[in-house]
């Protein structure tokens, strides 16, 4: 029913049963967690009336458990919430929503799983969460819409977290299990920067660093 990268996050919520998705803007994920990965209680979150009131427009005919907040990030999100996801976003945005709570609310300290699906930097993303104590429990790459798109599980953990660059860049858990998209992914972009035929040792370093990834 909605797009595949919709459908692949809300299969991550499981066995959670209780989310807030902050930035829920249409409601389509929250509709597809009810109605395919069990969800018993959402908290649909936007900090803009327009895209809050069409997530409300999209749930009415269902009669799912679901409570509209007009807020911003995660302060209004319940005690009882066990995941949380905020998707379709910047990856500096989305560290920023984590970083305020983490820094002001701590209100993410009681939540058991983030998932996170940034549109760009998600090396960035990856390092905050890093240093924040964040561990990556599991990543799904997907292409769709001419787009690759990134998945992050991630959950809190007491233990230091150290990736290496190249788990940073690629993934961690992405880079463990090389799946056919993600290689097709460092295939498409090994072929863009050949293309460039550029002489540049910043073009000639990633060149070499996706060429190690696949050899
Ligand atoms: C591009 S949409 C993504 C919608 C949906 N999450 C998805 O993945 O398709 C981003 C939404 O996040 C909302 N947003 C941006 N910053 C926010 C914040 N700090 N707190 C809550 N919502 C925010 C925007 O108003 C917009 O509706």
């Amino acid at each position: 029913m909605f797009s595949k990268r919709i459908c692949e996050i809300a299969k991550l919520i499981k066995p959670y049963k209780i989310i807030a998705d902050v930035g829920c803007d249409h409601g389509y994920l929250i509709i597809e967690s009810f109605l395919n990965s069990d969800v018993s209680k959402a908290i649909a979150i936007d900090n803009k009336i327009g895209p809050l009131n069409s997530a409300k427009k999209n749930l009415e005919k269902y009669n799912f458990n679901v409570r509209f907040s007009l807020s911003s990030g995660v302060s209004d999100i319940d005690d009882d919430t066990e995941v949380v996801v905020i998707s379709g976003m910047g990856g500096l945005l989305i560290s920023k929503i984590i970083s305020d709570d983490l820094t002001n609310n701590k209100k993410l300290y009681n939540v058991k799983r983030l998932i996170l699906q940034a549109n760009r930097n998600n090396f960035e993303l990856r390092k905050f969460l890093m240093e924040n104590n964040y561990q990556i429990i599991d990543e799904k790459i997907i292409y769709e819409d001419d787009k690759y798109y990134e998945i992050i599980v991630c959950e809190r953990v007491n233990e230091k977290i150290i990736y290496t660059f190249e788990e940073l860049y690629f993934g961690p858990m992405l880079l463990k299990r090389k799946d056919d998209i993600f290689i097709s992914r460092i295939n498409s972009e090994l072929i863009k920067l050949k293309k460039l035929n550029s002489d540049s040792l910043e073009v000639k370093e990633k060149i070499d660093r996706l060429e190690k990834i696949i050899c």
